[in-house]
């Protein structure tokens, strides 16, 4: 289904056909693409699976009579898409009782397909993959994103780039949260945190990167998914410096 959703997607890269709509601002875009690949996606599910429940980005959630839920960002990236940056992918997880149970990221572009399936490890192109074994900051390359909501609050997370800036060897934004998540799991990065995200962003990515050996954890509760992964050597002083809200029942 990903690498359909991504040849669809393809039709569309660098075309001037992608009529850019706006959901909450002018950083939060959608396009014909983003649609056309979900339109794949779903008529697959609904062909093949017709009484999984969904949650999908663009179309929201349609409860069916079964344990499993597939939950999907049909193009994760549409901005780095719009400018035709070939950081962009599908993802696609699929949950049983609630736990996600395997799952792909597809950067068509790119042509890197990542897989996990849980307990049976991750691939890269059918390759397995492990999380870096860099055991030092000094040394690590991290990847961030900023929340759409920027413009409107001074909780956008340059706190905590400042904070982490100094003592790492790279910040990257690379514009795809299932691609950071992904590189993190391959060894390409060696940390990503972003809050503000969605299941959709994560459901995948996260499987991937526990499979690959990397350690995961939400590092605040009041924004949607607030994520953070690393190498386990790496995780806590990478969360020590990530601004932390408590739930808000514990406040
Ligand atoms: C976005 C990308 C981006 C992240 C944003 C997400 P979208 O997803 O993952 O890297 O910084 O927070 O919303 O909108 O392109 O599917
Ligand atoms: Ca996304
Ligand atoms: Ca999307």
């Amino acid at each position: 289904m990903a690498r359909q959703a991504g040849r669809r997607l393809l039709d569309f890269f660098r075309s001037a056909h992608l009529h850019v709509e706006t959901k909450l601002n002018e950083s939060d875009i959608v396009t014909e693409a983003d649609k056309a690949s979900e339109e794949v996606i779903l008529r697959m599910i609904s062909e093949h699976f017709p009484t999984h429940s969904v949650l999908s980005e663009e179309s929201g959630e349609s409860f069916g009579d079964s344990e499993y839920r597939w939950v999907i960002d049909p193009l994760d990236g549409t901005t780095n898409f719009r400018s035709g940056l070939p950081f962009f992918s599908v993802s696609i997880g699929i949950e049983h009782r609630g736990e996600t149970v395997a799952g792909v990221v597809y950067a068509p572009r790119l042509d890197e397909m990542f897989r996990g399936v849980r307990g049976c490890g991750a691939t890269l192109n059918g390759s397995v993959i492990g999380c870096s074994s860099i055991a030092t900051l000094d040394r690590a390359v991290v990847a961030t994103g900023f929340p759409v909501d920027k413009n409107v609050t001074a909780d956008n997370n340059l706190d905590n780039v400042g904070r982490l800036l100094p003592r790492i060897r790279g910040l990257r934004r690379l514009g795809s949260a299932a691609i950071d998540i992904c590189y993190t799991a391959a060894g390409f990065l060696e940390g990503y945190w972003e809050m503000n995200l969605h299941d959709w962003d994560v459901a995948a990515g996260l499987l991937i990167a526990s499979e690959a050996g990397c350690k995961s954890g939400e590092f605040r509760r009041d924004r949607n998914r607030s994520v953070v992964v690393a190498p386990p050597q790496l995780f806590d002083e990478i969360s020590r410096e990530l601004s932390t809200v408590p739930n808000r029942s514990e406040l």
